[in-house]
């Protein structure tokens, strides 16, 4: 556990949702180069949110063409049926959304058991407080800055002072959980959510859109607060 006020890591984490799918080996490489600390894969089940993505296959193939951790966010409902499949296939990480997760510590608990990182997301109407029992088992707190289920939204400027009250709940509990954000991270957006206490930052249009990805990506970087 780090204590309070300790040097945080900064993550950049571009999601693999604004990827061009058809250059998806060309793509993957060109962000690890780029310097990416993670790769995010968005998990949509077109029930939990409007918009239908990847399963199992996508991250096993992934994980052959990358050495980046992968940060699978599960924007799906009962997500317990894929932790096993997606464990298998390599995720590094799977976040669950709290709405979506009734038995919260028993999900949270499995994550962990079968290796990976546990994280729980929460949706933009979603009160902070709703993870306050399980703050000590997580491994990574997403807010989310945007509602979910497509990429190139517009950042919810309310979210600036919820991540503010989500690190300081994290500190109050002395947890080193990281603090991720997740919707509409870029260069307009991203230095007032690191000044507020997020540390690790999806990108998703920001840096496939960008003429040159790689320096995007040190732009970002660039533009978050000096490690706390
Ligand atoms: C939204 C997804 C995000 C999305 C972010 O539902 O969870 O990860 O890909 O994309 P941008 O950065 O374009 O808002
Ligand atoms: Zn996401």
């Amino acid at each position: 556990m780090s204590p309070i006020g300790m040097p945080k890591k900064i993550r950049i984490a571009p999601s693999l949702l604004s990827a061009d799918f058809t250059r998806l080996k060309d793509e993957i490489a060109m962000i690890e180069a780029g310097g990416a600390d993670w790769l995010h894969v968005d998990v949509m089940d077109g029930v939990f949110v409007p918009n239908l993505t990847f399963g199992a296959k996508m991250i096993e193939s992934c994980r052959k063409l990358t050495a980046l951790p992968l940060d699978v966010h599960l924007m799906v409902v009962e997500p317990e049926k894929y932790f096993d499949s997606f464990a298998k296939a390599g995720a590094t990480g799977l976040t669950i959304h709290v709405e979506a997760a009734p038995h919260l510590q028993r999900q949270i608990a499995r994550i962990r058991e079968l290796g990976c990182a546990a994280g729980v997301a929460m949706n933009p109407g979603t009160p902070v407080d709703c993870v306050a029992e399980v703050i000590s088992d997580l491994d990574l707190l997403l807010v989310m800055t945007v509602n979910p289920g497509f990429g190139g939204q517009k950042f919810i400027g309310s979210s600036i002072d919820k991540i503010q009250r989500a690190r300081a709940m994290l500190a109050a509990a002395r947890s080193d959980a990281l603090l991720q954000v997740d919707g509409g991270i870029a260069r307009d957006t991203i230095a007032a959510c690191s000044r507020a206490g997020a540390d690790t930052f999806v990108a998703g249009n920001a840096v496939f859109t960008a003429s040159d990805p790689a320096a995007e990506i040190r732009t970002l970087r660039s533009l978050c607060a000096e490690p706390r």
